[in-house]
């Protein structure tokens, strides 16, 4: 049995077969899907991330403009950039680049919500999370659904099984609960304030990490046989890792996603699949 969840092989088979469905969609309407990134301020992270799905929409056939803002944009600046974006009928997806610089990043839930619901490829206005609360995930968030897809595609049960998620923000944890229980499985949701975290860790089927630590899951915290994703994305030392100590645990789980080359190359796929069905719902005519 594979026991590394390869996320890389995943999104490019993915990103291939998106890029052929786009084609002959293309070939019947006539315009190409768009994508509009907003990206505030000078943070080298975020550039890094943005250029990156720049490149993957290239790949697969989705044109993509980049609007770039000042640092000391007002608030009312920035409304005016999204009216600007949610008006425009050639831009199909709309992304503002997280987190935002200090003055503005308490007022995120505002942009986001500003963001038409339509438009929404990240999954984070209240319309859509609506939605995932009903069990829809057509505009859901990309990193749960690119963690979903990993498990269905390595045939990983998930009916009931016990997944703990060590995360509880909107981006990963708060959206996997949903996803979970829609699949049968029994979501627990782990953070700072859990009591008994070490139990919770003990107890998963699957266990989902998203702390920001590195070597936070080491060997002697998790059951024989446990199917590990690791979200975390951390820099020791110049090179990327996640939050598992991955040659300490490799040998007792069942199966583990990599860093790099797990989660991060899934959720930029879903980040296009966003963006295409957003572009199909907003360019097939209603009956
Ligand atoms: N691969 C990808 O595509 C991808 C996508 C998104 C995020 N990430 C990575 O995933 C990590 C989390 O991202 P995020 O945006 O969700 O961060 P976040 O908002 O800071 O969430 C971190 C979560 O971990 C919990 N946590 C932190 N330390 C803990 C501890 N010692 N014990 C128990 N819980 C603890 C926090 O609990 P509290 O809520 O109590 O603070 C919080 O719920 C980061 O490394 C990020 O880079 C990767």
């Amino acid at each position: 049995m594979e026991k590394i969840l390869d996320g890389r092989t995943l999104a490019d088979k993915l990103n291939s077969q998106l890029k052929d469905d786009i084609e002959k969609f293309v070939g019947k309407i006539g315009v190409p899907p768009k994508l509009a990134t907003v990206l505030v301020g000078n943070d080298l992270a975020s550039e890094v991330y943005v250029n990156i799905k720049h490149k993957t929409c290239a790949n697969v056939g989705i044109n993509s403009i980049m609007v770039k803002l000042s640092t000391n944009i007002t608030k009312e600046q920035l409304f005016n950039e999204i009216d600007k974006l949610n008006g425009d009928v050639s831009v199909h997806g709309i992304l503002l680049q997280l987190p935002l610089p200090d003055p503005l990043r308490p007022f995120t839930p505002e942009f986001l919500e500003h963001i038409s619901p339509i438009k929404d490829v990240d999954g984070f206005h209240p319309i859509n999370k609506g939605k995932l609360f009903d069990y829809n995930e057509e505009l859901a968030p990309c990193t749960p659904k690119g963690i979903i897809a990993l498990l269905e595609h390595y045939k990983v049960e998930i009916k009931r099984k016990n997944v703990t998620i060590i995360n509880r923000s909107n981006l990963v944890g708060k959206p996997l609960i949903f996803m979970i229980l829609k699949r049968n499985g029994t979501p627990t949701v782990c953070h700072t304030s859990t009591k008994d975290l070490d139990q919770c860790i003990k107890q998963a089927d699957i266990l989902v990490v998203a702390v920001g630590h590195a070597k936070f899951i080491t060997k002697d915290k998790i059951k024989e046989g446990v199917v590990i994703i690791d979200v975390g994305m951390n820099k020791v030392e110049g090179k990327l890792c996640g939050d598992v100590d991955f040659e300490d645990v490799l040998e007792k789980c069942r199966m583990i996603t990599p860093v790099p080359g797990g989660c991060g190359p899934m959720t930029v796929a879903f980040l296009m699949q966003n963006t295409f069905t957003a572009y199909k719902k907003q360019t097939t005519p209603k009956n």
